[in-house]
C-alpha cells in the first residue's frame, strides 16, 4: 500500500488531500504543528475508513521540525511514495509593515521548508526509481497578484522550483514526478488564520477544498506538472502567464488597502 505525507493536513487544503487520499487507499502521515488537531484529524479520517494514519507533529519554521520530517521521509524502513507539500501561511499586512523575522518565518515555512522536504524525499525517491512530489504554491504566484506582500513571490519560487525539478532530465529519467498545485481562492481557515478578510471575493470566485484535492490528485495520476482546478482560475492562470503585465496589472490588489 503506498504511503502519502502531507504537511498542513488539519485543516484546508492539506486535510481535503488527506482525505481524497485516504479515499485512494494510501496509509498517511500527517504533519502539523498542534498535536491535537493530528490526533483529532487522524481520529476522523480512520471513521472515515482511511488505513493506516500516522501524525508527526513538527514545527516546519524550525530546523528541529523540518529535521524531524526528513528523518521520517528518508526511512528505508518506511518509505514514503507521496509528500504534499501543502502547509503555507500568508498575511494581512504588508511587507514594509511587517518585521523581517515576520517576513522570514513566511519564507521559512512556504519556501525553505517546501525545498528540504523536496531534497529529502528525492533524495529516497531517485534511487527507487518511484515516488511523487505534489508542491502546493497559488495561482497568486503567477504575478504581483497580492501587492506589498512577499506571499506572491513566495509560490513563484515554488511554481519555479518544482517546474524546474520536474522537466529535468535526471529526475525524468527516474521515475519520479512532481507537479505544482496552484489553487485560486479556497474556503480553508487560512484566511481567517492570517486576519485577511474574505468579504471582498464575490462567491463564484471561491472553490471547495475537498473538490480541489480531488482535481489536484487526478491531474497527478495525468503526469501534470501544473495543476490549476477549475475552469475559472484555468482562465486566470493562462493570463497570468501568457499577457503582458501591462493587461494583468489592474486585475492584482493591495495588501494594505487605503
Ligand atoms: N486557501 C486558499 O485560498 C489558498 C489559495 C491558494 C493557495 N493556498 C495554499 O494552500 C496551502 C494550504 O493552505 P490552506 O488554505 O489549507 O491553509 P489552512 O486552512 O490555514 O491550513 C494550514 C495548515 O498548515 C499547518 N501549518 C501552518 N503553519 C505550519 C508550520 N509552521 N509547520 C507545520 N504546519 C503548519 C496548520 O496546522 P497547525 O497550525 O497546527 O500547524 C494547518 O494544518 C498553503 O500552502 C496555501 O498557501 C491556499
Amino acid at each position: 500500500m503506498a504511503t502519502a505525507l502531507v504537511t498542513g493536513a488539519t485543516a484546508g487544503l492539506g486535510k481535503a488531500l488527506a482525505r481524497a487520499l485516504a479515499h485512494e487507499g494510501a496509509d498517511l502521515v500527517l504533519v502539523a504543528r498542534t498535536r491535537t488537531a493530528l490526533e483529532e484529524t487522524a481520529r476522523q479520517l480512520r471513521a472515515e475508513g482511511a488505513g493506516q494514519v500516522a501524525v508527526l507533529p513538527a514545527d516546519l519554521a524550525s530546523d528541529t521540525g523540518c529535521d524531524a520530517v526528513t528523518a521520517c521521509l528518508t526511512d528505508p524502513e518506511a518509505p514514503v511514495d507521496l509528500l504534499v507539500n501543502n502547509a503555507g501561511m500568508g498575511y494581512a499586512s504588508s511587507f514594509p509593515a511587517n518585521t523581517v523575522a515576520d517576513e522570514e518565518h513566511l519564507l521559512d515555512v512556504n519556501v525553505r521548508a517546501t525545498l528540504r522536504l523536496t531534497h529529502a524525499a528525492l533524495g529516497a525517491m531517485i534511487p527507487r526509481r518511484s515516488g511523487a512530489v505534489v508542491n502546493v504554491a497559488s495561482v497568486a504566484g503567477l504575478g504581483p497578484a497580492w501587492l506589498a506582500s512577499t506571499y506572491p513571490a513566495s509560490k513563484a519560487w515554488v511554481i519555479n522550483f518544482t517546474e524546474s525539478l520536474a522537466r529535468s532530465r535526471q529526475v525524468r529519467e527516474s521515475g519520479v514526478r512532481l507537479m505544482a498545485l496552484l489553487p485560486g481562492y479556497t474556503r480553508t481557515e487560512f484566511h481567517q488564520r492570517a486576519g485577511i478578510s474574505t468579504a471582498s471575493p464575490p462567491q463564484w470566485l471561491w472553490l471547495d477544498a475537498d473538490r480541489v484535492a480531488r482535481t489536484a490528485l487526478r491531474h497527478l495520476r495525468r503526469g501534470a506538472v501544473l495543476s490549476v482546478p477549475s475552469l475559472r482560475y484555468k482562465t486566470a492562470a493562462w493570463g497570468l502567464r501568457h499577457l503582458p503585465r501591462t493587461l494583468t496589472r489592474p486585475f492584482a490588489w493591495e495588501a494594505a488597502p487605503r
